[in-house]
């Protein structure tokens, strides 16, 4: 089996940034940091609400970026016309909802089906590949193929809520806290169930043809069980990695700070 391919999502720079609307941190050099050790790829997501990622961070990254640059976008026609002329390597279709922490879970490709498919095609007349973020499920990778896409990203959000609350490894989001009241043994049967629907459905859509990325949650204690399944190429991390850094960087920022209060 060949290394899986790692995309790093460097929005979390941006949100960052965004807290002080100033230009620090800088997501180009998250962007030259990222590519210098080893990501593969960089994901940005340009949301509808610019929460984090602006337009022009994403023309500059995309202008700039040594490694391919995989922009996640809603189905919004504003949005698809701007990814259209930026051009990146990979665009990712993904659910948006303004009321959001985060992207909570897979796009709806059956129920806006039509929808969809507008924006592949718009996407393809472009000249870009499409992922879709999508849930593990066997109808929905079929859905996947038959909408032309090249690719699914499988929304790992299930799985990873279900490994921190039966690990108490970290944190887990809001939505899962009723899940919590559950005995230990059902948690574990539901975490067994998340991880064979990654793999089935990885296999099911490499079978026919697409090819499989994963992404959501996954950090440092919860990978392993992903990294397993071979039809997995791509993974696509960013709040974990991101987090870590703080921590893996902060003793070299306080100590250069004392350096420089020296007398
Ligand atoms: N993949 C997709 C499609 C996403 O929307 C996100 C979150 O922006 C990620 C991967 C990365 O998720 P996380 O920040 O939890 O690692």
């Amino acid at each position: 089996m060949s290394d899986i391919q790692l995309g790093v999502n460097i929005d979390h720079i941006a949100v960052l940034r965004e807290a002080r609307r100033i230009n620090d941190p800088d997501p180009l050099m998250a962007l030259a940091v990222c590519a210098q050790n080893g990501a593969d790829q960089i994901t940005i997501h340009l949301r509808e609400d610019r929460r984090h990622i602006h337009d022009e961070d994403a023309r500059k990254i995309i202008a700039s970026s040594p490694i391919p640059v995989n922009l996640e976008c809603s189905v919004d026609p504003e949005i698809l016309d701007i990814v259209c002329e930026l051009r990146p390597h990979r665009a990712t279709l993904v659910p948006e909802n303004r009321e959001e922490v985060t992207t909570e879970g897979g796009l709806d490709i059956i129920g806006r089906s039509a929808l969809v498919s507008d924006a592949i095609d718009q996407l393809h007349d472009a000249g870009i590949a499409v992922s879709l973020f999508v849930d593990p499920a066997a109808h929905i990778m079929e859905q996947s193929k038959a909408l032309d896409a090249e690719m699914v990203e499988l929304h790992t959000g299930a799985y990873a809520n279900l490994f921190a609350m039966l690990t108490s490894a970290l944190p887990y989001t809001r939505h899962s806290i009723r899940e919590l009241e559950l005995p230990r043994d059902e948690l574990q049967q539901r975490l067994d169930a998340a991880v064979d629907a990654l793999r089935q459905s990885a296999e099911h859509a490499a079978a026919i043809g697409l090819d499989v990325a994963a992404g959501h949650g996954l950090n440092y204690h919860n990978v392993r069980a992903v990294t397993a399944i071979g039809e997995i190429t791509e993974l696509n991390i960013g709040q974990s990695i991101i987090a870590r850094s703080v921590f893996t960087g902060l003793a070299a920022a306080v100590r250069d700070m004392k350096t420089l209060l020296e007398r």
